[in-house]
């Protein structure tokens, strides 16, 4: 099972948004999902499923003894696609207790399905940071601007740090300069990790050695969420720029999603996006990116290589400039109703983009076909 944590540092930029759109359509290219609300206290993903009012969910679970973990999971309406909700009801589920985190983390992972899907709340409890490393391929979602780029690149720096507090042993020479820093009360923005690294590597080989081995399993991907334009892409190169300068951390671009108006239309009409308007570029660019992520499932998520990961600037780069020239509902607005010739242009280029995408999962089946029967004629 693939665990696919979703989480961003600043709120509001479309980790429920993308979590609730990627978990269909994965279900609806025959994986099978679960997707969790762990943004305790604030869960609102039950509503962008077009589900209403949860009776339980994790904070019933957590407090009450004579629930299983099996009874809070919910079916929904999309086949391959179970829902295991939060709790808004219940108020300071958003502090889990160290074993209630644990608890939590063994349930979900005894689960069985292709992919888990958790929508992490906001910010950088350690509760979303130890949710966020429960999983060595989290999502980070960010918005173009400064604050919600910087919120992420802060996010990860947590989950660094974090990442350190919890190998290094309390009585090494690293975990107690850690401990000193904390008691110093030095605050994480004026870190330098680099630095932080040497000193460790000087005084603490062994600590040092051990968090190399860590980070290997660490590698969080981005999303690129609410562009406006495609000079807006370039932001992810700059983010990568800094976590890999000042965290050594490189990570995989998944992709980039423009900000679509046809999203508020879907709310309102309760119904997720990628089921209102599949064929909007908004669902579009979530389906790029669930082909991605089945992809790499039938890849065993291996990790692409310094190239790989610098490819996945590239092609993101590029779908910014597609997604841009095909924004056709931008064009529809600009264009008068009236132009029917526009207007069949537009549809045209609509049905074309849907048509891509059959083609697309087409061509990834009989890929995959092929390198089945290729496989099976080797072992003959
Ligand atoms: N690409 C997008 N286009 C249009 N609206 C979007 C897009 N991404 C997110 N939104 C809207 O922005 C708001 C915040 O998104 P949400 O997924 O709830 O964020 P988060 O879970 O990170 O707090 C919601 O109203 C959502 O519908
Ligand atoms: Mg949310």
């Amino acid at each position: 099972m693939h665990v696919l944590p979703v989480a961003s540092g600043k709120g509001g930029v479309g980790k429920s948004l993308f979590a609730s759109n990627i978990a269909i359509a994965l279900a609806e290219a025959g994986k099978k999902v679960i997707l969790a609300d762990l943004d305790l206290g604030a869960s609102n993903l039950h509503l962008i499923l077009g589900i209403g009012a949860v009776k339980q969910g994790i904070g019933t679970f957590l407090t009450s003894s004579n629930l299983s973990f099996e009874d809070i999971i919910i079916d929904t309406d999309y086949k391959n696609l179970r829902f295991i909700p939060g709790d808004a009801e219940i108020p300071g589920m958003a502090n889990l207790k160290t074993g209630q985190k644990t608890k939590l983390i063994r349930k979900l992972f005894t689960l069985d399905a292709d992919f888990l899907i958790l929508d992490l709340g906001a910010g950088t409890s350690f509760n979303t940071i130890d949710f966020f490393l429960s999983s060595s391929m989290g999502v980070i979602v960010t918005a173009p601007t400064l604050t919600s780029t910087l919120n992420a690149y802060l996010f990860l720096k947590n989950t660094v740090f974090r990442l350190m507090t919890s190998i290094f042993s309390k009585k090494s020479p690293a975990g107690m300069y850690l401990e000193k820093l904390r008691k110093e009360g030095t605050s994480l923005q004026k870190v330098y990790i680099p630095k932080l690294l040497e000193r460790i590597k000087h005084d603490d080989p062994e600590s040092y050695l051990k968090y190399q081995e860590r980070m290997k399993n660490f590698h969080p991907m981005l999303i690129l969420n609410m562009l406006e334009n495609p000079k807006d892409a370039a932001k992810a190169d700059k983010i990568r720029r800094s976590t890999k300068e000042y965290l050594g951390v490189d990570m995989e671009h998944l992709g980039v999603i423009y900000f679509d108006h046809y999203q508020e239309i879907a709310l309102n009409s309760r119904l997720p996006v990628i089921k209102y308007k599949p064929e909007c570029v908004l669902s579009q660019a979530l389906y790029r990116i669930a082909d991605k992520l089945i992809q790499k499932d039938d890849d065993r998520f291996f990790t692409p290589d310094i190239e790989g990961l610098k490819n996945s600037y590239i092609t993101a780069n590029m779908e910014a400039e597609i997604d841009f020239n095909v924004k056709a509902e931008t064009m529809e607005e600009m264009l008068h109703s009236g132009a029917l010739a526009e207007g069949d242009l537009i549809d045209t280029i609509k049905a074309q983009q849907y048509e891509i995408t059959a083609l697309k999962k087409e061509n990834h089946f009989i890929k995959t076909q092929l390198s089945k029967a290729i496989e099976e004629g080797f072992t003959m």
